[in-house]
């Protein structure tokens, strides 16, 4: 049995992290197996930055936003002579296994590594929610909450002064964060890159806010890299009856305390990793799957389709 495995977490942040690092050291020394710990995601195991983690080194993180470990991103992890360099830093300290907590590019690096003889396990550790294989990823929730929070805030202001309030959130390509914090806020609109964004109509939709349903406010909730969301406010003062505001939320949704949620789910799959680590399997991601904690290959992971999101948008357009 693997007697000796790794721990890192790579790409952005997300809240959970600390809790995913906990368990999966924890159970992993209660069966006797040593655990180690790789700063600074990927490039750490390049440039040999790995201590030991004993049981105490992660008391006290259960409920700390961010990660212990350290994050980074290391596009060059593609190339096979940089990933030979972490291999030969694993085998010198003994280590024969590896936990990955972070997104799809830190999956590819954990699925490659699998591929050169380090069985490698992946959590998804990601604020976005992209990763389709499993209903909800470590840090979502956290996130979602924070964004709520902030909208809420911003829906009292909005209603004083009848403006729309349009709110930038994060989620890279993908639409989640969006849509669950439009149906939690009860947003007037919510644009994504699953939506796709059609200007004009969203103009000639918030002009109906406005003179026909007589709302005081609007909310508009508009993923990432869409457009540009200080000129769009612009062009809403300019087209309808409301004064557009922007505000883009940004870093700010990938820090603090982890839910309890989010610290729940983290334990239960740090846990599944090392089980999955000490059957001597490698090249897998755990996920979460109608309310059960899976596992599934790496290679299939990323682009399974999630029929969820299209009921939820249903829901959404439904409630308007
Ligand atoms: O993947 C998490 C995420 O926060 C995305 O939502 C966002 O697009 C990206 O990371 C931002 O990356 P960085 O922190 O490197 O600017």
């Amino acid at each position: 049995m693997v007697k000796r495995i790794g721990i890192l977490t790579s790409g952005g942040d997300a809240p959970g992290m600390n809790a995913a690092i906990r368990a999966v050291t924890r159970v992993a020394i209660h069966a006797g197996i040593e655990v180690y710990g790789i700063y600074d995601g990927y490039a750490g195991l390049v440039n040999d930055k790995i201590e030991k983690l004993t049981r105490s080194d992660v008391s006290d993180i259960l409920d700390r936003g961010g990660t212990k470990l350290g994050s980074a991103r290391l596009p060059e992890f593609k190339e096979e002579s940089v990933r030979l360099k972490a291999v030969e830093n694993l085998k010198k300290h003994g280590i024969e296994a590896l936990v990955v907590i972070g997104g799809d590019g830190s999956y590819r690096g954990a699925l490659a590594l699998t591929e050169m003889g380090i069985n490698c396990i992946g959590l998804p550790g990601t604020i976005d929610n992209d990763i389709t294989c499993s209903d909800v990823s470590i840090g979502f929730d956290t996130a979602l909450e924070t964004i709520v929070d902030a909208v809420d805030k911003l829906r009292d202001t909005s209603s004083s002064h009848q403006r729309c309030s349009i709110v930038e959130v994060m989620g890279n390509r993908c639409g989640d964060l969006a849509l669950w914090a439009g149906l939690a806020t009860g947003a007037e609109i919510v644009v994504t890159q699953q939506t796709g964004f059609e200007e004009t109509e969203v103009l000639e939709q918030l002009q109906y806010f406005y003179e026909i349903a007589k709302k005081r406010h609007a909310i508009v909730i508009i993923s990432e890299k869409i457009t540009d969301v200080h000129a769009f406010a612009k062009k809403v003062s300019l087209n309808t009856g409301y004064s557009g505001r922007a505000t883009i939320l940004g870093h700010v949704q990938r820090g603090g305390s982890p839910t309890p949620v989010d610290r729940v789910l983290a334990s239960q799959m740090g846990e599944k990793a090392v089980d999955l680590l000490m059957a001597g399997k490698g090249g897998l991601c755990v996920a979460k799957q109608n309310n059960q904690i899976v596992a599934v290959p790496i290679s299939e992971a990323l682009d399974m389709p999630r029929s969820s999101r299209k009921a939820l948008q249903n829901l959404f357009n439904r409630l308007i």
